[in-house]
């Protein structure tokens, strides 16, 4: 199969060589096509993505892509966002497994955060009032609303999850969290078997500092979502070992949760086990699951060893050497 693979700006490039390179050596029969965006694509050409790459992803519907830089407070709009509003992948599904070999204060986190993905605040509709006032919109749909909570009681379903919990702010914002809220009570109705829990925000990132190990799939809508799996990210050691799936009824992209890391891009010292960790989730869904846990498998061994690592966690190996010894390790 053919699927499309964005290397994107930053380290973007070389941790997308380590997936080709893993590719190969696992002898997948996936063929990467290859196309530019975001920043320094935008910079060079004056458009965020190469003229082909939204017509590639409609005709093979899978791709991977890499870290896109977004300049803050310029016209330039976010490659991710635009994809996202593009190809309708409206849930953001996020795994947060505790890693062996990655230090982190909690053990045995297991935890699905599924974020909306297409509207709330990061529809982008803002605007100046007058040169001291901005006012910006938080669209909030219960077609939307209904779809991601749908989505996360399927998931939960399907994965023998036994609980989903929804993150709102809906006794201060009553019209935008009440109709999400009220999405997420009437999907609800159709999952007897699952338990329910509705948590407000702030509540939220505490009760997930003291307690994560009571939280099992969680939703919400894309702001809370978009800083709630950052926190969740944290429990696990932070984002080098976060992957995430942005899952459409036709399309999906796989990404790193982590940027473009514009202080190390070029050395060859970036870590590509987020990169390498999306691309498993993306073998999984593609139905290759011993492929994917046998990626897993020889990431983890190699970082519970701790011999080849790169600096981030405490190495001193290249992205190309820590990727041969995953390699070694398949
Ligand atoms: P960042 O995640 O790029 O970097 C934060 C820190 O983590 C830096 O010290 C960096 O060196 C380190 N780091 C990140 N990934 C690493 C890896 N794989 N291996 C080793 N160290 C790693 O976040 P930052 O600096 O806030 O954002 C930089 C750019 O990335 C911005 O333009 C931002 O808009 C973009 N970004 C893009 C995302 C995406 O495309 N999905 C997500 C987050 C940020």
């Amino acid at each position: 199969m053919k699927a499309v693979l964005i290397p994107g700006d930053g380290i973007g490039p070389e941790i997308s060589q380590s997936v080709k390179d893993i590719t190969l050596a696992m002898n997948l029969d996936i063929e990467w096509v290859t196309y530019q965006a975001g920043a320094e694509y935008a910079s060079q050409t004056k458009e965020v993505f190469e003229p082909g790459l939204v017509d590639a992803i409609k005709k093979y519907k899978w791709a991977l892509k890499g870290p896109t830089a977004t300049p803050i407070g310029t016209g330039f709009r976010s490659v991710n966002v635009a994809l996202r509003q593009q190809f309708s992948t409206y849930a953001n599904v996020r795994p947060i497994r505790s890693f062996n070999g990655i230090k982190s204060k909690y053990e045995n986190i297991d935890l699905v955060m599924i974020r909306e993905n297409t509207e709330d605040l990061y529809k982008g509709i803002e605007y100046m009032v007058n040169e001291n006032i901005a006012n910006g919109v938080k669209l909030i749909t219960r077609e939307a609303s209904e779809k991601i909570c749908r989505y996360a009681f399927e998931y939960a379903k399907i994965n023998g999850r036994k609980k989903v919990t929804a993150i709102h702010k809906a006794n201060i914002m009553k019209f935008t969290d009440g109709l999400f809220l009220e999405a997420y009570r009437d999907v609800a109705k159709d999952y007897p078997e699952i338990e329910t829990q509705e948590v407000i925000i702030d509540n939220m990132c505490m009760q997930l500092v003291l307690r994560p190990e009571t939280f099992d799939v969680l939703v919400a809508p894309n702001l809370y979502g978009d800083i709630v799996s950052d926190l969740c990210a944290g429990l696990v050691g932070g984002l080098g070992f976060a992957p995430s799936g942005n899952i459409g009824d036709e399309y999906r992209i796989y990404e790193a949760v982590h940027g473009s890391a514009p202080d190390i891009a070029g050395k060859n010292i970036a870590n590509p086990s987020a990169l390498l960790l999306a691309f498993a989730l993306m073998l999984e869904a593609l139905g290759k699951t011993k492929e994917a846990n046998q990626l897993r498998e020889a990431l983890s061994q190699v970082v519970e060893e701790g011999q080849v690592l790169t600096p981030d966690i405490g190495g001193k190996a290249t992205t190309t050497e820590f990727t041969q010894a995953i390699i070694n390790h398949l």
